[in-house]
């Protein structure tokens, strides 16, 4: 059976007194202990968090990161320096990332390749915007982000990686994507990673779906037969919300 999970991107929210509230109301709530619950703060936030999670099944997991080990790359957080601090998912291309910090493809399949070799799960991101949709481009638009970021990868690497599908129309915007248009993505980026490294691969990865899940939407979500579990904005910073969105498994 595939991993089941569901992860908080926190995004640029919450300073530091703020996170740590946040966190320990999450402790206190009782999660499905099926599912694999991850929290991606600000980076500033993962080396405290680390110590108030270290009794609980919660995993760390970083926004971004850098592709290179070290160096003269001023402003950026390295891979290593991640796993020094007991990060254990990065959440790699998404579409902000994409969007407002131009990164390429070649960049985020290096992204992905680094964190395989250093052993952490990348949770790969891909979504077409509106007008993509509305120009019936999104199954190709998928395919290619799929193969750009995730196909330099080997049978086994590949099975490290968790994808995420978010459609940037319904990110933030209270418009989720309805089932039947999620599950109609999620079984084609099945099918494109069956294509390359067949089904037996295929259907070991998980695939969750992000863009403004909430507590009202997420069982029926969640029910879709290729849908995995969540990648979780807005509703993530509440405790109970998360929590909900959590146990509608
Ligand atoms: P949202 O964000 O749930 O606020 O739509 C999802 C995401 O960007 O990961």
């Amino acid at each position: 059976m595939r991993k089941k999970i569901v992860a908080g991107n926190w995004k640029m929210n919450l300073d530091l007194n703020q996170g740590e509230k946040l966190l320990k109301e999450l402790l206190e709530k009782k999660i499905n202990q099926e599912v694999t619950t991850v929290i991606a703060p600000p980076y500033i936030h993962l080396s405290s968090f680390r110590e108030l999670i270290s009794n609980s099944t919660i995993k760390l997991a970083a926004q971004n990161c850098h592709q290179q080990e070290n160096g003269a790359y001023t402003g950026e957080i390295s891979i290593g320096m991640l796993k020094s601090v007991g990060v254990e998912y990065v959440i790699v291309g998404h579409s902000e990332r994409r969007e407002y910090f131009l990164e390429d493809s070649l960049a985020l399949s290096f992204k992905v390749t680094n964190l395989i070799n250093q052993g952490m799960n990348p949770i790969y991101c891909c979504g077409e915007t509106l007008s993509q949709r509305k120009d019936g481009d999104h199954f190709s638009v998928i395919k290619k982000q799929i193969e750009q970021g995730l196909f330099q990868l080997n049978e086994m690497e590949l099975s490290q990686c968790i994808i995420a599908y978010e459609p940037v129309w319904a990110i933030g915007t209270g418009e989720t994507a309805t089932p039947e248009q999620a599950q109609e993505i999620h079984h084609h980026i099945r099918k494109t990673i069956a294509n390359q490294y067949g089904e037996i691969i295929a259907n070991l990865i998980p695939i969750l779906y992000g863009g403004s899940v909430k507590p009202n939407n997420a069982k029926e979500l969640f029910s879709c037969s290729d849908i995995d579990g969540g990648l979780i904005g807005g509703a993530a910073l509440n405790a109970s919300s998360f929590s909900d969105i959590i146990n509608s498994f």
